[in-house]
């Protein structure tokens, strides 16, 4: 079965074709961060505007490289939230569109759900029941995930979400936009232990995280020492210690679920999910502490649209079908 998937939930323009939710075929991705550099961060309807823009042209580059044509698809998909209304609109209208005139089923489709059926893409699936952690730009979210269509929320942050507090500290070091891999970048040169910065954990809510006391404490940091901001190695030190303390919080609280839960697997999604040193620490602490890691590749951690088209794919299995007079979400 061949579906269509289309992702625009937030600054990318993403379409794939998956073929019975597990083979890739295609999976095109347009990326707005030019567009956005200039202003620090993603301004809502210039992104819809893009989107609007960039939408065909990314299908059609889907179908051609996947060797198939409209006709041949079996079922659409399209993220239907969580993600900025005017451009998740752009996304679902022309899957509603495609599937209205092919006369094909529709999945409207939850992003993170489709971030952690990203895991499914790659040649060793995880097996039932796992803990997903949801890293990305919007939400930090740890689900016990007992098959497909049956994923328990079992924490999430209390204000920001990790991407979020990745982009902010960007900001604030001026690095520019997206934030993560800059940071990313930079930490790599520098030591963590340099600067202590807080782990904030709340003792009644062992699973809830809590991000803006840290960004909290980097602008602390350099108000006190505002030398930082001219001092490329001060700099490299503070990027590195803000990124050990998000990689530890994160880290510290997807075992913390394990052991809670009693599950042996855990998947980690989103697109902070790509962050290199996260992705050490967690197969060093996977190695030692017996838990089996999935971490899909790069390309399928931050957006996309082969993501979408797999959890489509399972929906659509499922009987789902999304009225072609449902609308899109913001939240939930
Ligand atoms: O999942 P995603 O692509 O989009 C959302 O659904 O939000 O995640 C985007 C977020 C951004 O906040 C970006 O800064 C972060 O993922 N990110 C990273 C890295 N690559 C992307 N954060 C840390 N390290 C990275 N290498
Ligand atoms: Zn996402």
């Amino acid at each position: 079965m061949l579906i269509l998937g289309i992702e625009t939930s937030c600054d990318e323009t993403a379409a794939a074709v998956v073929a019975d939710g597990r083979r890739v075929l295609s999976s095109v991705v347009a990326t707005q961060f030019e567009l956005h550099a200039q202003y620090g961060g993603v301004v809502p309807e210039i992104a819809a505007r893009r989107h609007l823009e960039n939408i065909l042209p990314v299908i059609q580059a889907a179908l051609d490289q996947a060797g198939v044509t409209l006709k041949e698809i079996d079922g659409l998909a399209a993220s239907q939230g969580p993600g900025l209304i005017g451009a998740l609109v752009i996304g679902m209208a022309v899957a509603k569109a495609l599937a209205f005139t092919l006369k094909k089923p529709l999945a409207g489709v939850h992003h993170l759900q489709a971030h952690i059926l990203a895991a499914f893409l790659t040649d060793a699936p995880p097996a039932f029941p796992f803990i997903a952690l949801v890293v990305s730009g919007g939400h930090t979210n740890i689900y016990l995930v007992r098959a497909f269509r049956d994923m328990e929320l079992l924490g999430r942050t209390r204000d920001d979400a990790a991407g979020e507090a990745f982009d902010k500290v960007a900001k604030l070091l001026r690095l520019g936009y997206p934030g993560g891999v800059k940071i990313e970048a930079l930490a790599r040169e520098g030591d963590p232990g340099v600067y202590a910065l807080p782990r904030p954990r709340i003792p009644q809510e062992p699973l809830t995280f809590s991000f803006s006391g840290l960004k909290t404490a980097v602008v602390h940091q350099v108000k006190k020492h505002p030398e930082i901001l001219g001092d490329p190695v001060a700099q490299a030190h503070l990027a590195a210690s803000f990124q050990e303390a998000v990689v530890e919080s994160l880290t510290n609280r997807a075992w913390l679920a394990l052991e809670a839960t009693g599950c042996t697997r855990l998947v980690v999604c989103g697109g902070v999910a790509a962050n290199g040193r996260l992705r050490q620490v967690l197969q060093e602490r996977a190695g030692s502490g017996g838990a089996e890691l999935f971490l899909p590749p790069l390309n399928l951690c931050t957006d996309n649209a082969a993501m979408v088209a797999a959890a489509g794919y399972f929906q659509l299995q499922a009987g789902e079908r999304l009225d072609l007079a449902a609308d899109v979400y913001s939240r939930g």
